[in-house]
């Protein structure tokens, strides 16, 4: 099981109100209580933070405000002495407009080769409208018009995020060789993976045609065919170019992909046997609370990835969506990517109650899991952050339309009766607040509470690590509404998603419920059983 720390949210070790990495290495002793296996941590490198670290100015370094590459090393130290692995993220497809290599193409002309490690072109009407129809996954275009050193509207630039984020050409042989060094730069230093930011978008079709987008498009990747800015054939050769290097080394390395694509047969060529290991599962995580649907993305994902030999992931929650405790508890419960969620009502006990059923559904089932900070506390998405605490680009690209990802993003409280909850020492502000109702949600209000979610959590966790292994899934058909199977003889799950209770009796002995212990399982709740 790999545990997200969103870097920023996570702990304060510093007293600036922002996360960082002498915080998460003060926190590692809670990680491994939790039963964590390894660590996929966001962005440390220095940045402007136009987009919280995932526009990167230097790839081999750590920003001040996180940190250093000796508080890495000791982190690295630390981790591995507890048993936990750590994966670094890797943003590949973009720079920050800072970099210097950016710096230099703005400063160098059209044609030159400072140019052609971006996607610089000229526009089309005489150079005033963008070269193609491309969008950012932000909102609005993907192109800006920069000025040429005479002062002049010249080329344009393709950034499919924000526009302090280019996006790298890689068909550039000095793109290539530039990566290949920053992989090895964060192996050689000992990370145990490499988790692969946007991998979909690092190729584009040669001469940059119009996708076709509709005048208000959505990045909408995961319904996307044969588009020509995301999941293009020719991105592959990026992840064989890496896995060539990764296995050159000793130990496991790994290498985990964000992917949005459209369904699980695009996705599983991800991760064929000379590309990566693992890729987040973002059908289930964007799945409603729905038994069919849920079954379907279950079997969908298995189904596709038995011919390429990959392990499974499943993931429920991430910096990048509402948390699923608020979406669990709305009429309409899949999820946008991106934070590009209607703001919609939510009964956050109804949706307490199903996250902790989806926690149990999800840690039962085949392959490995992905937790996001804060959800082993049960954490709600913070919808009513003030409009001027908002940072994500998202906000400000959507015209004020879509609030973005900071919902999701407000840091961890740990102990305490008040903000900042022990994220940052007393009286300090953290980058995001914190909503005072947190007081009995923190880790510390939690630990001791056998029936509080952290305590759900430390529970499946070491009953999924005594119990599963490689053991195959198979359904059993407990009715239409309720999801039911076994993994081998070491484990059955049933998880009630109909409006009714559900007769236990005969399938086994109770090992772990979401809620309630009765003979019969409430509606949205789970049971772990030894059949
Ligand atoms: C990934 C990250 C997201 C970031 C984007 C651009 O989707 O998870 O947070 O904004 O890439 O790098």
């Amino acid at each position: 099981m790999v545990y997200e720390v969103y870097l920023r949210s996570f702990a304060d070790g510093t007293g600036d109100g922002l996360g960082d990495v002498p915080g998460l290495r003060s926190r590692l002793a809670y990680l491994a209580d939790l039963g964590v296996d390894a660590l996929w941590v966001t962005p440390w490198y220095p940045s402007p933070m136009a987009d919280g670290g995932y526009d990167v100015s230097e790839y081999r370094d750590v920003d001040p405000r996180f940190g250093t590459l000796d508080d890495v090393d000791a982190l690295l130290a630390d981790a591995h002495a507890l048993g936990l692995r750590l994966v670094v993220d890797l943003v590949a497809n973009h720079t920050s407009s800072e970099h210097p290599w950016f710096r230099a193409a703005l400063a160098a002309a059209p044609g030159s080769r400072e140019r052609t490690r971006y996607f610089f072109r000229d526009g089309r009407a005489g150079g005033e409208e963008p070269p193609n129809d491309w969008i950012s996954a932000f909102g609005g275009p993907a192109w800006t018009r920069v000025r040429e050193l005479d002062g002049r509207p010249g080329q344009w630039y393709l950034h499919l995020f924000a526009p302090e984020q280019p996006d790298l050409d890689w068909d550039s042989p000095d793109v290539q060789e530039e990566f290949d060094g920053i992989v090895r730069f964060w192996l050689d230093r000992g990370v145990d993976g490499i988790r692969v930011d946007a991998a979909p978008a690092m190729a584009k079709v040669p001469d940059l045609p119009d996708a076709g987008h509709p005048p208000d498009a959505t990045f909408a990747s995961s319904e996307w065919v044969d588009n020509p800015h995301w999941d293009v054939d020719a991105v592959h050769e990026v992840f064989r170019r890496w896995r060539r290097i990764g296995d050159t080394y000793d130990g496991e390395r790994l290498f985990v992909s964000e992917a949005v694509v459209n369904g699980p047969e695009r996705l599983a060529r991800y991760v064929r046997p000379d590309e990566l290991h693992t890729t987040f599962n973002f059908d289930y995580l964007k799945a409603p609370w729905d038994a069919r649907a849920l079954r379907a993305v279950v079997e969908g994902t298995l189904a596709a990835l038995a011919p390429v030999g990959a392990p499974a992931t499943w993931v429920l929650s991430s910096h990048d969506e509402t948390r699923h405790v608020t979406r669990f508890g709305r009429a309409d419960s899949g999820a946008a990517v991106m934070g590009f969620d209607a703001a919609a009502p939510a009964d956050l006990a109804l949706g307490l109650r199903r996250a902790r059923a989806a926690a149990l559904l999800t840690l039962a089932l085949p392959g490995g899991a992905y937790l996001y900070q804060g959800e082993e506390l049960g954490l709600p998405e913070v919808e009513d952050l003030p409009e001027e605490a908002l940072q994500d680009p998202t906000w400000e690209r959507s015209g004020h339309t879509a609030r973005g990802r900071d919902g999701c993003r407000v840091p961890l409280p740990w102990s305490g009766d008040r903000p900042p909850f022990g994220f940052a020492p007393d009286g300090v502000s953290p980058w995001l607040p914190q909503p005072a109702s947190w007081r009995s949600l923190t880790a510390q209000a939690q630990r001791d509470d056998p029936s509080s979610t952290l305590s759900l959590y430390r529970d499946a966790l070491r009953l999924r690590r005594q119990l599963l292994g490689e053991e195959p899934l198979t359904w059993l058909d407990l009715g239409e509404d309720v999801l039911a199977f076994d993994r081998g003889s070491a484990l059955r799950c049933v998880v009630n998603l109909s409006a009714r209770p559900v007769p236990l009796t005969g399938l086994g002995t109770v090992l772990l419920t979401s809620g309630g212990a009765a003979a019969d399982l409430p509606p949205d709740t789970a049971a772990w059983l030894a059949p």
